[in-house]
């Protein structure tokens, strides 16, 4: 259930766009924007499939081509920005189409940009240099929970997970949360110039992220600890770069002894804890079920 609170008296914004707004968290932000009772608009690059809700106005075009962000933004009061790549290629022009037409712009970005060198922190550390002279606010989340939906079919057929790292502590954040905090910085400039960091409410081991499922869905589920070569021989064979594999078992191992930190951002943003992994799985039981067998006539 979405709860905006925010005042509708005190609304200056018109017209927002969202880019990835048919994504896990555009969906939240455009349902939230809507609720908020301001114009969304959403650039799709397949509107037929884009499923969004009909007082949305849709904008077709490819986030990566900056004619389209351009057409897309013209006249709107603010951007929700979401990049989905990995690498920062192209997005130089597309930062300065978008910028052409809108100074406020709410990105989200990731927990892993280092302030100290933000360039070099990957592809959101670079677009948040591009985006340095707008009135920006950067939303940095950690790992979603939306992540361990990969358990699904596992646990849908069977009752063991195999996963390297099953003691890696997590603070995994629902979507829904990183969404209510953009739609807040979205609808009041008091958030522009905000890096905000923002984690679930607790560390939970993968482990403990499993039984919690178990719980939820009624059943004994089983981890298996997969060794780093055979977990890195699975992602490779699933198209994963070998080198981001690397990097993200050595990361998984690390959290064994040293878990996520653990932030009260979006306590403090919303006025209420952020939403729990409990919660999440509830929400998505449906997702680890079997589908019951249709009826046969
Ligand atoms: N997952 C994590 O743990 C995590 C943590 C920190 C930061 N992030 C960042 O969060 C972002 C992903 O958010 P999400 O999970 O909500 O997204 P998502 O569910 O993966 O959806 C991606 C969205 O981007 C759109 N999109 C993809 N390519 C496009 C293109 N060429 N032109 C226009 N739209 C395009 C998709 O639209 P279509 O309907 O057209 O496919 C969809 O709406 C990424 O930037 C990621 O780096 C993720």
């Amino acid at each position: 259930m979405w709860t905006n609170t925010y005042p509708k008296e005190l609304l200056t914004m018109t017209t927002i766009l969202v880019t990835g707004a048919t994504g896990r968290v555009g969906r939240h932000v455009v349902q939230g924007l809507l609720e908020a009772g301001v114009d969304v608009r959403a650039l799709v690059r397949n509107p037929l499939l884009a499923g969004l809700p009909s007082e949305v106005e849709v904008a077709a075009g490819d986030i990566y081509d900056p004619a389209a962000v351009e057409r897309a933004a013209s006249e709107v009061d603010a951007a929700f920005l979401l990049w989905p790549s990995y690498s920062a290629e192209g997005a130089e022009a597309v930062v300065a189409a978008l910028t052409k037409q809108v100074s406020r712009v709410v990105y989200l970005s990731s927990l892993n940009v280092n302030d100290e060198q933000p360039a070099a922190s990957g592809v959101w550390g670079e677009i948040e240099v591009l985006l340095a002279d707008t009135d920006w606010t950067f939303l940095r989340p950690g790992g979603f929970m939306v992540n361990t939906q990969e358990w699904a079919d596992d646990i849908r057929t069977g009752d063991v997970v195999r996963m390297p790292a099953p003691g890696a502590g997590r603070s995994l954040i629902h979507e829904r949360d990183i969404a209510t905090v953009a739609v807040r910085a979205l609808l009041d400039d008091k958030h522009v110039g905000q890096k905000y960091p923002l984690t679930g409410p607790e560390v939970l081991t993968q482990a403990e992220q499993i039984a919690v499922l178990g719980d939820v869905l009624g059943k004994p589920i089983r981890v298996e600890e997969l060794s780093a070569d055979e977990a890195r021989q699975a992602m490779v064979d699933q198209g994963v770069d070998p080198s981001f594999a690397d990097g993200a078992l050595a990361y998984w191992s690390s959290l064994v002894d040293s878990p996520e930190p653990v932030t009260d951002t979006v306590a403090s943003l919303l006025g209420r804890p952020a939403l729990t992994y409990r919660t999440w799985a509830e929400e998505h039981a449906d997702e680890f079920r079997v589908a019951p067998a249709p009826d046969i006539i």
